[in-house]
């Protein structure tokens, strides 16, 4: 039950990958036939990602993953007297690196989300000065699910003349790819949310955007991406995206959309909890098939997530990226929950291979733990300080 943090490897991944170890291990730089073998089996990746993502094969960069791509965006585009406007529930890729560049001269704007997480269009367009250079706004929230209106976003900077940066890595392989029809110049996207490998990633590069590469070094990656290329996480992240494109038409984001509800509505039976990422009539907002955040009244959600650990059941409170940080989430802040809900709500991701059987019994288990937890809670008897 959190796919958002992380993903398995489907055992065709491993099997795409398998032959990059050993057998093919060559340095795709090289001119002889093992570098030559590595090239040709990047080369296949390169086609596969373009056709993921909706773009030419020229406009996509491998690199390490998400925090690579929203800081390459970030630190690769923006200059001293540039403004950038972003919003306050990105992924701290993307927070973390907008405020190193305030610290160089970037003035920065963070759009707040309305209180059903999404962010309107209409405060971004208010947001830009004739500096925005960069306009970077997430695809799908990792928190909630939500999705962005990132084409109205796309068609705003389009008209200001600035650049988009999307960070998708919560919505690759939940919904279809186009990024013309996004009218992002640039995308991040990392394999290990989506049954790939971890630390491999991609980025879509518009042709003709100017991004200054993050490292010096070699000329790999059309200069966009210094360093010899991690030839199995490439040929695993392509076989990923491969199944993924499948996924978006086999059925299985409709089948995965019906478990995640049915887990919702039996959680949501319980009585003190309620939805996050909702509108004001309780109505989810446009959300990725996988994901459910829901606040409990009366209990800490930090003894939630460990009662469930002790079943079996791997939920996360907050954003799992910020391991160790007892910080309510920053997202559901930004929402406009208290700190005491904001602290008190666990998000639910499914994997895409989540069966009947794992909903069945997380919904025997939730009630059970939630009861329990209510009953000893300081907070329920009012005497949390
Ligand atoms: C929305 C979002 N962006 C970026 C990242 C970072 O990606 P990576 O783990 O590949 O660095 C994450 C990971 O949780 C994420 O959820």
């Amino acid at each position: 039950m959190d796919a958002n943090s992380t993903t398995p490897l489907l055992p065709e991944v491993v099997e795409a990958m398998r032959p990059f170890w050993m057998e093919h291990f060559g340095n795709a730089s090289s001119i002889h036939l093992y570098g030559q073998q590595a090239h040709a089996a990047v080369d296949r990746a390169r086609e596969t990602m373009a056709e993921f993502f909706g773009c030419r094969p020229a406009e996509v960069v491998f690199n390490s993953g998400g925090t690579e791509g929203d800081n390459t965006a970030i630190f690769g585009l923006l200059r001293p007297g540039d403004h950038f406007a972003t919003s306050s529930i990105e992924h701290s890729a993307v927070l973390q690196a907008a405020e190193r560049m305030a610290l160089r001269g970037v003035e920065v704007t963070y759009v707040a989300p309305r209180p059903s997480g999404l962010i309107d269009p209409t405060d971004i367009q208010r947001a830009l000065r004739p500096a925005t250079r960069l306009i970077s706004v997430m695809l799908a929230n990792n928190e909630t699910g939500v999705l962005q209106p990132v084409e109205e976003i796309g068609e705003i900077a389009r008209t200001a003349g600035a650049f988009f940066h999307m960070d998708a890595v919560q919505g690759a392989g939940k919904i279809p790819f186009d990024m013309r029809r996004f009218g992002c110049h640039l995308c991040s996207i990392s394999a290990h949310k989506m049954h790939g490998p971890k630390g491999v990633g991609a980025m879509f590069v518009r042709r003709g955007t100017p991004m200054e590469p993050l490292l010096a070094g070699g000329s790999h990656e059309r200069r966009r991406r210094a360093g010899t290329e991690n030839v199995p996480g490439i040929v695993g992240l392509a076989k990923a995206a491969e199944l993924a494109m499948q996924s978006l038409e086999d059925g299985t984001i409709p089948r995965l959309a019906a478990l995640r509800d049915r887990l919702e509505a039996g959680i949501l039976q319980l009585p003190g909890t309620g939805l996050n990422g909702a509108g004001k009539d309780g109505t989810p907002v446009p959300r990725v098939a996988n994901t459910t955040n829901i606040w409990f009244d009366h209990l800490e959600g930090e003894a939630l997530v460990i009662a469930l650990d002790l079943k079996g059941v791997a939920v996360s409170g907050g954003s799992a990226c910020h391991s160790g940080a007892t910080e309510p989430s920053h997202v559901l802040m930004a929402m406009g929950l208290d700190t005491t809900r904001a602290r008190a709500s666990l998000r639910f991701s499914l994997l895409k291979t989540a069966t009947e059987a794992d909903v069945d019994y997380v919904l025997q288990v939730v009630p059970q733990a939630v009861e329990h937890l209510r009953a000893i809670s300081p907070v329920a008897a009012g005497t949390a300080g």
